[in-house]
């Protein structure tokens, strides 16, 4: 039984208006960067969408005062999920990230048992299977900006790359920011995580930015349970909208598909990888 499906499943959208530039302005904490969902779905009345509408509703009225929170709802179908704001987001504008980011999971994974999503700001994330307290180091979303020269940097700014990312994997806390000249880096883990597994996600996600993304003006790596960024001179940006999603033709199968919202024209990689095998309730039973 194929319990695990690996999938690489690239979403390339060309738009006019790609938001590339070198001011912060286009990014915002409700910015999308990715998505997934299970292939599995759940039926409209079943216990299932019951308690995930349970599930929802707590993830949403803790972020009110909270910027890190797991769930669990028992019962017939369990889920388990879990939300994480970025450290530096106050309540209200970590509760509204949340608000969105399950709005943007329901239309882009209308009944899937399982989602993630990743805005700017935030990252929630629900399954069936247990994944809370769990480290998970799989690449869900890697992309480089284009080389310093290309971009307007200079060799200053790689030196001082390279001295944030240094900066970032030191040891630290769960949210660390760190500047260097021109250069600003970012780095989180979710909050389900012991300091230990923390540095390790980190660490990895850290050596994956220097080693895939030398000399890019800007890299981002996210891991199943942290992220690293960095950028010269504020050079970052997402498309404030999501992409449509792709359908796959292994209906069959149990995958978790990655939506990506993309930029054209830039050098970009995106991996990923069906990093839950998950089974829910099938809408006609066995
Ligand atoms: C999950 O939430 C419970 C209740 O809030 C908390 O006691 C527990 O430490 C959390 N677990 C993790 C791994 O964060
Ligand atoms: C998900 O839910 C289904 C049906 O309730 C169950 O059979 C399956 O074991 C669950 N998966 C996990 C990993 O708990």
């Amino acid at each position: 039984m194929p319990s695990l499906s690996l999938v690489i499943f690239l979403l390339l959208t060309t738009t006019a208006s790609y938001a590339y530039s070198h001011s912060d302005s286009s990014s915002s904490p409700d910015s999308f960067i990715f998505a997934g969902c299970t292939q599995q779905t759940y039926s409209p009345d079943s216990p299932y969408s019951a308690n995930l509408q349970a599930l929802l509703t707590s993830l949403l009225s803790s972020a009110t005062y909270s910027s890190y929170s797991n769930f669990t709802v028992l019962g017939s179908s369990v889920i388990y999920g879990l939300y994480q704001c970025r450290g530096d987001l106050s309540m209200p504008v970590c509760s509204s990230c949340i608000s969105r980011s399950l709005a943007r999971l329901s239309s882009l994974c209308p009944s899937t048992c399982g989602a993630a999503v990743q805005l700017d700001g935030c990252f929630v994330k629900y399954d069936n299977a247990t994944f809370v307290g769990v480290e998970d180091k799989t690449v869900l979303f890697k992309k480089c900006g284009p080389s310093v020269g290309s971009g307007g940097g200079s060799g200053n700014d790689v030196g001082s790359s390279e001295a944030v990312l240094y900066g970032l994997s030191g040891s630290g806390g769960y949210f660390r920011v760190v500047g260097s000249g021109n250069v600003q880096g970012v780095a989180q883990c979710t909050g389900d995580l012991g300091l230990d597994q923390c540095q390790d996600c980190l660490s990895e996600a850290i050596r994956r930015l220097k080693s895939d993304c030398a000399n890019a003006d800007y890299g981002d790596v996210f891991l199943g349970k942290c992220y690293a960024r960095y950028s010269i001179g504020g050079a970052h940006a997402y498309e404030p909208k999501a992409n449509v999603a792709g359908k796959s033709k292994n209906g069959g199968e149990k995958k978790f598909v990655i939506i990506i919202g993309l930029l054209a024209g830039l050098a970009v990689l995106v991996i990923f990888l069906a990093f839950l095998k998950t089974i829910c309730t099938r809408p006609h039973g066995k």
